[in-house]
This record gives C-alpha cells, structure tokens and sequence, in this order.
C-alpha cells in the first residue's frame, strides 16, 4: 500500500487515477478546488488551491508519491509550468516520486523523429497553448529537476480526454516516448488510462522518463 497524493484528482484523468488507486487498497488523497459530486469511497478529498504552495505542501505532505493531473486551462494557462515546478520541488525535498499526467503531442510518431509539437499547424492557433505548455512539461522542466527527484511522465493516446470517454476495456498498452500504435481506433478510456498509471506507480521500474498508454 502506498499513500498518493492526486493533485487535480477530481478531473477526467485525476478521478480516474483516484478511483483505480483506492480500488487497489492505497491510501489516496485527492486535492481540487472543489469537492465532487460523487466521492470514490475511502479518499481524503481536500480542497485547496494548487497555486498556493502551503495548500500544496499540506496536501503532500507524508505521500509516498505524488500524482500531477492539473490541467493547464482557465486561470492555470499562464501559471501551469509554475505550479508543476513548485510540486516537482517540494517532491524533491520530501523524496517522494512524481507521477506526471502527459500529453499525445510531447509524443514521435517514430523513433529519431520530431516530436509532434514541433508541427501543431493543423491545429486552431488558439487550442495550441494546451499541448505546448503540457509537453513544454517533458521537454525542458522535468530534464531539467534535480537528479534526485523521481519522475514519470504519462502520455495518453491521441484521442484520449472526456470528448472521448471511452469503455473500461482492462487492458492497455505501454510505450516509451514514441506513440504506441493505436489498435482500437487510437482512444484510451480514462479507466484503462489508470489501470495503466497505477500499474507504473505499483512496479515503479520507468525513473525520470516518458511513457504512452494507448490500446
Ligand atoms: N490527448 C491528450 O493529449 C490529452 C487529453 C486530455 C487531457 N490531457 C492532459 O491531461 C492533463 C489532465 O487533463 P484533464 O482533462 O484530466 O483535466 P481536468 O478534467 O480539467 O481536471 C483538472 C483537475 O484539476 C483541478 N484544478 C484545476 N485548477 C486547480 C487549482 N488551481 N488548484 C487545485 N486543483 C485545480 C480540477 O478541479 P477544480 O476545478 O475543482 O479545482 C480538476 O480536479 C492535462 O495536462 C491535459 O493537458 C491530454
């Protein structure tokens, strides 16, 4: 059993994480600005503000790991990178691992090849700033912690997000940082999501890397 600490583990992917990680009999900790309105049983839900570092230390504090599932949207946008570099050192000073809630664009379609961000063109100009500043994440702000700090980076598969919710279908497939190929139509449920994420935090065996879980 592990104590987790799910920051944003009221959203699409964080509630999913948090329900998949208590099911397995963890110890879980959910913060969000606000409270659901259906809980998962047996998860500390706190309420708090993310952008507050005391907020966040408190929420943190005695977790063996902890889960990042914010999103960078609304009042997030500009202060994302900020928040997550605030986490990522407070994981650090407390030895915890950090398990970091990814991006398909921070993803290559093929080994050696450009990472899909670099060519976002057939993308409006206003929905680029979401997958920039996600895999701005793997890029150049994890690479860039302290050796000492643990962390995973998660990508989902292309069409994975609450427009796409999917079936728990209980499998996934697990690549590095090039997309697995999608067999299923390229979707992931946010269940077989976490199945996926709670399985790598379970072998902790991927350190200071970017994985994808796709079908
Ligand atoms: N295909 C893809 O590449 C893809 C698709 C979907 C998502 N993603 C990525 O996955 C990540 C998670 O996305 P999502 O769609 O699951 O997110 P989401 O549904 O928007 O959930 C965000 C969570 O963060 C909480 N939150 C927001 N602002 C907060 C704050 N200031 N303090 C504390 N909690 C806060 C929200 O609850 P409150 O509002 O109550 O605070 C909620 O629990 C993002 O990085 C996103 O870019 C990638």
């Amino acid at each position: 059993m592990s104590r987790i600490t799910v920051i944003g583990g009221t959203g699409y992917t964080g509630s999913a994480i948090v329900a998949e990680a208590a099911a397995r009999g963890h110890q879980v900790t959910a913060l969000s600005r606000s409270l659901p309105g259906t809980p998962t049983p047996n998860v500390d839900y706190v309420q708090g503000d993310a952008t507050d570092e005391a907020t966040l230390s408190a929420a943190m504090e005695g977790a063996d790991v902890v889960v990042a599932a914010l999103s960078p949207r609304g009042p997030l946008a500009d202060t994302f990178r900020d928040v997550y570099r605030t986490v990522a050192r407070l994981a650090d000073a407390a030895g915890q691992s950090l398990y970091v809630v990814g991006g398909y664009s921070s993803l290559r379609p093929a080994p050696g090849e450009d990472r899909f961000v670099t060519d976002l063109g057939h993308i409006p100009a206003e929905h680029q700033g979401e997958p920039r500043t996600v895999a701005a994440l793997v890029i150049e702000d994890l690479p860039a912690t302290p050796p000492t700090l643990d962390w995973v980076f998660v990508s989902p598969a292309l069409r994975f997000g609450s427009h796409t919710p999917g079936e728990r279908l209980g499998r996934y497939r697990l690549g590095d940082e090039v997309a697995v190929q999608p067999q299923d139509g390229g979707e992931i449920s946010a269940a077989d999501y976490a199945l996926g994420f709670v399985d790598l935090i379970e072998k902790g065996d991927h350190h200071r890397t970017q994985v994808n879980l796709g079908h």
